[in-house]
């Protein structure tokens, strides 16, 4: 898989490119992942990548043309097109899924203060990890990044990411490891027994019991659409 990455900050990939699943992923050639600086894509003779807004207001706005020709640029006939916005659909597991069986994503980040309107007509789609808004759509990206690589064949034991949270529409059961008591706080008999047909059904008990408690909207079974 290749994720191609547009950004007006690219120094900001830096950690995350050379650290831990990512790195290890990129060095597998599990993933190839690019960043692209949009200002390389300026016509502008001063790299000018943004403008004041038509109609007054504060705030200067990302210009069409430097992501238009990035993305003439680097757009083949299998790529999927995402824009990062809070103004998008919320990102849950089950599109971290269907994103991992892509062959190529080519990821905007949005600007802070906003986008001129005609950059979403180059989008299949917008997308959102929350609502709250951030300086930009780097940290956006590189969150949406995170939870497909590891998801790609080899990255992690196929067996890590089948208890995650959200498969399902549930959370994860708790885990415990060594020492068996601390500061009074022991782990659970259960786990202990060595019987394995217990100790899954007591998993599976309490992904309900923290689903109820905590996150009852996924247990509607609708969100992860
Ligand atoms: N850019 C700024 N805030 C964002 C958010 N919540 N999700 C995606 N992109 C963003």
């Amino acid at each position: 898989m290749k994720i191609d990455i547009l950004t007006l900050f690219p120094e900001m990939f830096k950690g995350f490119l050379s650290e831990s699943i990512i790195a290890r992923a990129i060095k597998e050639k599990k993933v190839e992942i690019n960043i692209y600086d949009i200002r390389e894509y300026s016509k502008d003779k001063h790299k000018k990548v943004d403008d004041y807004q038509f109609g007054g207001g504060e705030g200067m706005v990302l210009m069409p043309q430097p992501i238009f020709d990035a993305v003439d640029d680097l757009k083949k006939e299998d790529t999927k097109v995402i824009l990062m916005t809070p103004q998008g659909i919320p990102y849950k597991q089950k599109l971290a899924y269907n994103l991992s069986n892509e062959k190529h994503l080519l990821i905007i980040c949005g600007h802070y203060e906003g986008f001129d309107e005609r950059i979403r007509s180059l989008a299949d789609m917008e997308v959102s990890i929350g609502d709250f808004v951030l300086t930009g759509g780097e940290l956006a990206s590189m969150v949406v990044t995170d939870s497909i690589v590891r998801l790609l064949d080899g990255v992690i034991k196929d067996a890590s990411h089948q208890n995650d949270s959200f498969n399902d529409n549930l959370l994860d059961y708790p885990v415990y490891t060594k020492p068996r008591e601390y500061r009074g706080m022991k782990v659970p008999e259960v786990l202990l027994s060595g019987n394995h047909a217990l100790i899954d059904e007591w998993r599976n008990k309490m992904k309900i019991e923290r689903t109820k408690k905590r996150r009852p909207d996924l247990l509607k079974g609708d969100l992860y659409e």
